[in-house]
């Protein structure tokens, strides 16, 4: 009889990317640098994660994520799709910064066209500190990758216990280890080594998108001005003079607009910008024609995206449409 000593292990591809999760410290106070330590040192450092999983590790990139750019999400996109259209593999772990590793969880999400378990993770704290964060999140997320359960649920982002979704979750605290929080809600947690789900996404992604890396070449140049008293134009100006096909504005509550630039932001269209209306709060729509005339003025309201994910909403949809009602249909949408 087969014993579940027997079972194959699922095979799970880790790509590591960098980040505070292979940090380690200078020897000076809490100063550390990121990205660093090697994949192998990092599986090292977590006991039972070969008995998870059989593991194929990958050091796709050493950076700090804050030195991602679209050409290495780009990259990364496509080595997720390939590790995933591959038959001996059944799921996918990304190690990555955690200071932008939203951005980079939402566009797998929106890219990657596979129903199987993609997961990221991160650390607030370096490899080297007396407590990381590190070796715990990367076991849960091998777990959660490795569960029959986490397929078809879009990307996921794993941290602190909690299994967030790539199109809600934002990185809320500089610091603290419950650094991650989404405005509906995790997902699920990580319960006894294993995912309990709470809840599950209502919108389409990953193999439902209409965005495939696979035929995604490159990313228009997409800007984002984020609101304070006293806004002047001039940002807004230096996004289309550097060539931004689109700008994204970060308004005040709603998503709303100073009257004394009214007049600026309804000439982007004319200028060849698509406007994108979001919000600098961090949660809750921002609401067509309310505050501004979207009909009129031909922008687009980014629904509860937050700023940085419209961005990369707004330049994989103009990778298929120039028409800003298309637009704002898939904000409506995604
Ligand atoms: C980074 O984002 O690469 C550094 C910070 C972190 O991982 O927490």
């Amino acid at each position: 009889m087969m014993t579940a000593a027997d079972s194959p292990r699922p095979r799970i591809a880790l790509l590591a990317t960098g980040g505070t999760i292979a940090g380690a410290g200078t020897g000076e106070g809490a100063a550390y640098r990121a990205a660093v330590a090697p994949v192998g040192e990092l599986i090292a450092a977590v006991p039972g994660l070969a008995r998870l999983a059989d593991l194929h590790a990958e050091q796709l990139m050493q950076i700090d994520s804050a030195d991602f750019t679209d050409s290495h999400l780009l990259q990364l996109a496509r080595r997720v799709a390939a590790l995933c259209a591959r038959d001996d593999v059944d799921g996918v772990v990304v190690t990555h910064g955690t200071d932008t590793l939203e951005e980079s969880a939402y566009f797998l999400h929106l890219t990657v066209p596979s129903r199987k378990p993609v997961v990221l993770t991160g650390a607030m704290r370096p490899a080297t500190a007396l407590a990381a964060d590190g070796p715990v999140n990367l076991l849960h997320a091998v777990a959660v990758a490795a569960h029959p359960s986490s397929a078809g649920r879009g990307v996921l982002v794993v941290m602190n216990e909690e299994i967030h979704s790539a199109r809600d979750v934002a990185k809320v605290h500089t610091l603290r280890l419950d650094a991650f929080a989404s405005p509906h809600g995790a997902l699920g947690g990580v319960v006894e080594g294993a995912p309990r789900w709470w809840r599950a996404l209502a919108r389409p992604h990953t193999a439902d998108s209409a965005f495939d890396i696979g035929r995604i070449d490159a990313l228009p140049l997409v800007g984002l001005v984020a609101s304070h008293g006293n806004l002047r134009r001039e940002p807004y100006d230096a996004w289309v003079a550097a060539g931004a096909r689109a700008i994204v504005h970060a308004g005040f509550g709603g998503g709303t607009v100073p009257a004394y630039l009214r007049d600026a932001f309804i000439g982007l269209r004319a200028r060849g910008v698509l406007l994108v209306r979001a919000s600098r709060v961090g949660a809750g729509p921002v609401i067509r024609n309310a505050t501004f005339d979207d009909d009129g003025c031909g922008s687009v309201a980014a629904d509860d995206q937050n700023a940085p994910r419209a961005r990369l909403l707004a330049a994989l949809a103009l990778t298929r449409t120039q028409d800003a009602g298309e637009v704002q249909a898939m904000f409506l949408s995604y």
